[in-house]
């Protein structure tokens, strides 16, 4: 059974893998853009160019939301380019936008598809838009599963990981929703790099999405490596095989926070994991000690790359 599902993204090159994984794997209903790796212009117009070389036309695009909810616009040039898009020579696309916003799409999808996912890979201000504007929508998501946050360190921040530090005040709207969430943070993805070798397997396919691909992560990831020695992560992916593969990604419930007030930890995902430890200290129990909020996020501690490489490698080769 495929889950019913709408990407939400600011692509990115991971976005597009996302994407791509998803159109083959989910019920997929469409895809809403957002601010975040790039202006919300340019990520509107790199999804359009991806379902056009892609051939998933058919898929509706509603465009989002421009900027956060209360800070200022942040980009990631130095990792995805000024296009937020960088690395293959895309056409310009030529497929309509639906006539609608991205909130709206949300919330008129979530009347018509029963049991809908969201699958957010950007800043989560469309999501907290949708919320702010229908406080019943809880009640009609199944789940939501996002790639954003970490259990560990951060990458905008030592402790801020960039989906949820673009836009804090959003994710803060999101994980008290009372929504079930994943949460596939920056510790298991950084754990699945595009190295040269999973690039040069992806090019070795020889189709045209394949080579667009091998050219982005040649942009995205290759040039990382020579940079700072390690490869970009497939984050965003890895939000669509939470619902695809039980394999994958191992989940452990937690109690999610996200800083909103801290000097140095603005954005930070603080994940209650305290039942973990392995002395065994805070497990709840008669005494209190260490009862903590009661969880709201099932969170990823661990992935399984091979075996995500294995499904993502097979998905791309049915692409034309
Ligand atoms: C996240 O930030 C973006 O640059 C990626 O697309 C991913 O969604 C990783 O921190
Ligand atoms: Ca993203």
């Amino acid at each position: 059974m495929k889950f019913a599902a709408i990407i939400d993204c600011d692509p990115g090159h991971d976005d597009v893998m996302a994407i791509l994984l998803g159109a083959r794997t989910l019920d997929f209903h469409g895809i809403t853009t957002v601010h975040g790796n790039a202006s919300l212009e340019h990520t509107t117009r790199n999804a359009r160019q991806t379902v056009e070389f892609a051939n998933l036309t058919s898929l509706p695009i509603a465009k989002g939301m421009p900027r956060p909810l209360l800070r200022e616009v942040h980009y990631a040039p130095e990792v995805h380019g000024e296009s937020g898009l960088d690395g293959p020579v895309l056409p310009p696309p030529t497929v309509s936008l639906r006539d609608q916003h991205a909130v709206d799409f949300i919330i008129e999808q979530s009347h018509t598809i029963p049991d809908l996912y969201l699958v957010p890979t950007g800043p989560l201000t469309n999501i907290a838009a949708a919320l702010l504007r229908d406080p019943s929508l809880p009640s009609r998501i199944k789940g939501i599963s996002l790639m954003g946050g970490s259990l560990t360190f951060g990458n905008s921040t030592p402790a801020s990981e960039f989906n949820i530090w673009c836009d804090p005040e959003a994710a803060h709207l999101v994980f008290t929703s009372g929504i079930p969430i994943k949460m596939v943070g920056l510790n298991v993805t950084r754990q699945v790099p595009a190295t040269a070798e999973r690039v040069a397997q992806i090019r070795k396919i020889g189709r045209t999405t394949t080579t667009h691909v091998a050219d982005m992560l040649d942009f995205y990831s290759v040039r990382l490596i020579k940079e700072y020695g390690v490869g970009g992560g497939m984050h965003d992916p890895l939000a669509v095989a939470a619902l695809v593969d039980p394999e994958i990604l191992r989940f452990e419930p937690m109690h999610v926070v996200v800083e909103l007030k801290g000097e140095h930890t603005y954005g930070m995902t603080l994940c209650d994991g305290r039942h973990l430890r392995p002395d065994n200290l805070a497990i709840p129990g008669p005494t209190g000690i260490h009862e903590g909020a009661p969880p709201n996020a099932e969170v990823a501690i661990a992935v399984n790359a091979d075996r995500f490489w294995e499904l993502f490698l097979d998905i791309l080769a049915t692409y034309p």
